[in-house]
């Protein structure tokens, strides 16, 4: 069985934290989610769900201050760690490795680990601050992951662009059952430009 440790902090972005967990209950993912004070906020304001319906999407539920649950430890075997969305504040607690509480200690335990750690950091413009902290959380092998949408495949909703980004991070954490679209190349309709020539990132 997949395990996926899913953080939910205060940024803008809330539904990205929710698609992930409805996809993970659909692919049999077994999913431990924090949200933190802020993330529950967010959830609410942009989404309208309460902590219990949040919850509900989960199969386990921790909050911030229970220090001694089993995420806090590098002997419970998760395969991956994703916090989505990630403010500014949680992604220099990660990269300082303060592990001032259930989130950011999971997110150091994932690093130590040398597990994969997937930041879907969210805002703009960044500051210095910022830009440092996500190098240092690459530096230490953590993946740091804006949900920026792309356009090529042309979706015509912000629910499908948002389930783009899902399918990718879940295949990046190592859901094999992860399905984001495959990009075949430009075809022949594209003004003779060759696919190399425009090749998505
Ligand atoms: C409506 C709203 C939107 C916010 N959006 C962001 C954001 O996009 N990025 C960010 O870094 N902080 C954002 N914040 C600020 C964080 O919620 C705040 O720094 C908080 O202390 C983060 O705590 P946490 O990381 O423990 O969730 C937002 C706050 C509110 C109220």
């Amino acid at each position: 069985m997949t395990r996926l440790i899913l953080g939910i902090t205060g940024a803008s972005g809330a539904v990205y934290g929710v698609r992930l967990l409805e996809r993970c209950r659909h692919l049999g993912v077994h999913t431990h989610l924090v949200a933190t004070p802020a993330g529950l906020l967010n959830v609410h304001h942009e989404l309208g769900l309460d902590r219990r319906s949040l919850e509900a999407l989960a199969d386990e539920a921790h909050s911030p201050g229970e220090i001694g649950a089993c995420i806090a430890s590098g002997s419970f075997p998760a395969e991956a760690m994703v916090v989505a969305p990630c403010t500014m504040k949680t992604l220099a607690a990660i990269a300082h490795g303060l592990g001032d509480n259930l989130l950011t200690r999971a997110a150091d335990v994932t690093l130590k680990e040398r597990r994969r750690l997937l930041l879907l950091v969210r805002e703009t413009p960044f500051n210095l601050a910022h830009l440092r902290n996500m190098t240092a959380v690459t530096e230490m092998g953590g993946i740091v992951f804006p949900p920026l949408p792309a356009f090529y495949h042309r979706p015509t909703s912000i629910a499908e662009l948002v389930d783009e980004t899902v399918e990718r991070v879940l295949q990046l954490a190592g859901v094999a059952e992860a399905r984001p679209r495959e990009w075949q190349g430009l075809g022949r309709d594209a003004g003779g430009q060759g696919a190399a020539a425009q090749r998505p990132g």
